[in-house]
């Protein structure tokens, strides 16, 4: 049933194509300020570029959206594919591309539990978290960024009672709009802007019905993504009817947050199918939030996987931020369990795949026949009993082929057969529960849309339970419901189980590698819990985003990477306060090697299948913030260095002219990452790495290696000695075919000095 949710992501990206045709906006991308420029005369040699193909100054004008200004330098404007093409040709001109908007895929009590940040009191070997977060002064003096849809200000989240004044470092602005002025920023808030010019000269003007045209948020979103970075801690948090409740808080609680709107609602689309976030709009929040002064960047936003760096506004965006230190963290989209997936692919980003916290919302069902199935359920309900019908024995004749009978799709059920029941669909989300509601229907069981063990949970507006997608319980309902006289199901309301397991286990939606731009760069790095999440909600939005959905929370269920990717921004902002001279590799180096890769069995993390899980699924593996604090060496990598990487993997250096490439260029697997990708390899092949000592002066890390099967591996030196912190050392590595085929294989190496561990994930694959 997944195919359900890939193809609705892609009759999405048709959509916002087809409507491309009449609208074309470029971005035309010139590098990087060298601050030595007016205002002025930045703007004045964008303009020239465009009088040279408008003809005119007039028509120049109006045809630009943006002049970035800050550090990227460049511009957007409505071009023809023509002018476009003029302009690319020009001096000074390094890329040319269309503005793309990429949908923001919806893509915190219990997380920060699970991954030891909180007291953690369920589990006293986790204890370390507090210390952590003290060491780090919970954040205070870190400012991050988060590029969404808005925020909702008024959330007990964002409330900076009792906060220390904004560090001085913060030029960032306050931008009022409809509905939001300077008062909605404070100590917590410390910023918030809005990016429409893109999305306009796209769609159109923003229809006032379907957003607040300033920096709040219609969407919710935003205002979760927000609030699981820098949340204040807020007692008695909890979803809709007291589900998941507990103590929510942000990973960072007293970090400063600045808010960038950069997604939109789709203009004759539902809100519930994601936003559009234009390429030029991110880049103008990137341009901004760099000069402003945060220190990291969170993104949960997913394009297109198949685009070059070169045209992409989160990767070119994320190079002059991590260039001047700041740390990006982005999302790797929910578009699993296929290979291939995986979004947010540049080496200077941060991808992060989503995971499972200890945590199962139960409600079983109990069947008229005695039996019990497991069951899930976010949606509060008291305990009933109703007449039970399987939804293909109650559809509208002509309504269903045998393809999409007992799917309970939109307009196929009949009133006069499911009115007062409980209605069984095969498989179902919100449409089906929708549907069943419509038909008169007073309760539903739901198969669950993907197979395996993980439920996306929604706070359906009937009683409903959803089913694991196990072919046996589902057969028993179907039998019994088709083969009993009066068949009854019994509704049980949920109960919150803590320390369940198997637990981290890889969600079924979490985009899967090998990296499709460069698939000698493993991705996505690490996994973080983003299935089912608390986190704070806008209240001018309802949980399920429908129009027959009209209830207002203040903190929602939600899942996704989207959901993932802020809390290894909260982790990332902890490590830049306790180690503010750390590059942003350096910090996601000490994220990536320091990763666990085992459950609370003490087993290695599966996926929701309980198939052993791969680096192209969660990267290194799960993320452990205490660890990452001391990963005793890190692989370090400078702007240079990712310009040298691009020599080699886009054919060329595209993103930085004044950088040259040399005649010969190294593999793109010699970036120093912390982890190793070889792609199509032949007989056997070698890359550098360098490590740098963040640990105590005087230290000796010996390697072990765990080849991937069927290839040798060889690492030398196989002993590392530093005599003091900061100290670099170089070794090899050589991995060869042994015996293998045309598979991707999966091993590690690990340097220790028998306190750290050094881990990294080795991905090869050949062609024999
Ligand atoms: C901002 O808006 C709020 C209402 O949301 C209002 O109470 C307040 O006076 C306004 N503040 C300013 C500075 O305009
Ligand atoms: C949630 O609420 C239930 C019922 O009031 C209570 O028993 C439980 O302790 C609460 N859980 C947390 C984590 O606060
Ligand atoms: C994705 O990007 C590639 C490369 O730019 C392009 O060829 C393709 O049409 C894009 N796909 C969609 C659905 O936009
Ligand atoms: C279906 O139900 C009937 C009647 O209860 C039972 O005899 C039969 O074994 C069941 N079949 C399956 C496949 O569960």
């Amino acid at each position: 049933m997944n195919n359900q949710l890939i193809s609705l992501a892609a009759f999405l990206l048709l959509n916002i194509v087809a409507s491309s045709a009449q609208r074309q906006v470029y971005i035309v991308y010139l590098g990087e300020h060298n601050g030595q420029k007016t205002l002025q005369e930045i703007k004045n040699i964008h303009h020239s570029y465009l009088h040279s193909v408008k003809g005119s100054k007039e028509e120049a004008e109006s045809c630009l959206i943006y002049s970035y200004k800050n550090v990227i330098n460049g511009f957007s404007a409505l071009l023809t594919p023509q002018e476009a093409h003029t302009i690319s040709d020009m001096d000074g001109v390094i890329s040319v591309f269309h503005s793309h908007p990429t949908k923001s895929r919806l893509h915190t009590t219990r997380s920060w539990d699970f991954i030891s940040l909180l007291e953690a009191n369920w589990d006293a070997s986790k204890a370390n978290g507090e210390e952590l977060l003290s060491k780090a002064s919970y954040g205070k003096n870190v400012i991050i960024g988060v590029l969404d849809s808005g925020v909702w200000p008024e959330s007990e989240s964002f409330n900076d009672e009792g906060m220390e004044p904004i560090p001085t470092s913060w030029n960032g602005i306050c931008q009022t709009g409809v509905a939001f002025n300077s008062s909605h920023c404070n100590r917590k808030l410390v910023g918030a802007r809005y990016y429409l010019k893109g999305y306009e000269a796209y769609f159109g003007p923003l229809d006032p019905t379907l957003d607040f045209r300033s920096p709040r948020d219609i969407n919710g979103h935003g205002t979760h993504t927000a609030s699981t970075i820098g949340g204040r801690r807020v007692p008695n948090a909890a979803a809709i009817g007291g589900v998941g409740n507990g103590t929510a808080s942000g990973g960072a609680p007293l970090a400063r947050l600045a808010i960038y709107k950069v997604c939109w609602p789709v203009p004759g689309q539902s809100p519930a199918e994601g936003n559009a976030c234009l390429d030029d709009d991110m880049l103008a929040a990137f341009d901004d939030a760099i000069a402003d002064g945060v220190g990291v960047i969170s993104v949960s936003i997913g394009g297109n996987t198949s685009r070059p760096y070169t045209e992409d506004g989160i990767a070119i965006g994320a190079l002059h931020a991590v260039r001047r230190n700041v740390v990006v963290a982005c999302s790797a989209g929910n578009s699993g369990p296929d290979l291939s997936t995986v979004s947010n692919v540049a080496p200077w980003i941060i991808t992060v795949a989503a995971s499972s916290v200890d945590r199962v919302f139960s409600s079983p069902l109990l069947l008229g026949n005695g039996l019990t199935i497991e069951g899930q359920s976010i949606t509060p309900f008291q305990r009933a009993t109703y007449p039970l019908v399987y939804a293909a024995a109650a559809e509208i004749p002509g309504t269903t082929t045998d393809l999409t009978t007992g799917l309970c799709l939109d307009g196929t059920l009949s009133p006069a057969l499911v009115r007062g029941k409980a209605v069984f669909c095969w498989a179902g989300d919100t449409p089906q529960a929708l549907e069943v509601q419509r038909a008169g229907g007073v309760a539903t069981v739901l198969g669950n849309t993907v197979d395996g063990i993980g439920v996306v949970g929604r706070p359906y507006l009937i009683p409903a339970t959803v089913v694991l997608s196990n072919e046996d319980q589902k057969l028993r309902i179907f039998n019994y419901s088709v083969t009993d006289a009066a068949p009854t199901a019994t509704l049980i309301p949920t109960r919150t189980l803590l320390g369940t397991s198997p637990a981290p286990f890889m969600a079924d939606f979490t985009s899967r590698g090998p990296n499709f731009i460069q698939p000698n760069i493993l991705k996505p790095d690490i996994t973080a819990p983003g299935l089912n999440i608390v986190a704070a909600w806008s209240e001018a939005s309802s949980p399920l985003k429908v129009a027959e959905d009209n209830r207002v929370v203040k903190f929602q269920i939600d899942s996704g990477t989207s959901m993932s990717c802020p809390h290894v921004a909260a982790v990332a902002a902890l490590l830049k306060a306790i180690h503010p001279d750390w590059s942003s590799a350096a910090v996601r180096s000490a994220i990536i090697t320091t990763a666990k890769l085992t459950n609370n069995l003490g087993k290695p993390i599966t996926d929701a299948l309980g198939n052993p899980a791969t680096p192209f699924e969660y990267g290194a593996g799960h993320i452990q913030p205490s660890k990452a604090v001391d990963p005793g060496l890190v692989y370090d990598a400078t702007y240079d260095d990712y310009l040298l990487f691009l020599c080699s993997s886009s054919g060329g250096n595209l993103l930085d002219p004044s950088f040259n490439c040399p005649t010969n260029v190294p593999s793109p697997s010699n970036l120093n990452y912390p982890s190793l990708a070889i792609a199509d390899l032949q007989g056997s092949f070698t890359v550098e790495r360098t490590v740098t000592n963040v640990g105590v002066g005087n230290s000796s890390y010996s390697v072990t290696i765990d080849p991937p099967p069927g290839y040798l591996v060889r690492i030398s030196p196989a002993t590392l000695d530093f005599s003091m912190a900061g100290e670099k050392q170089s070794f090899s590595i050589t991995v060869e075919v042994v015996s293998s085929a045309n598979v991707y294989a999966f091993g590690w190496y690990r340097w220790s000095d028998g306190i750290h561990q050094v881990t990294s994930p080795i991905s090869v694959w050949t062609v024999l």
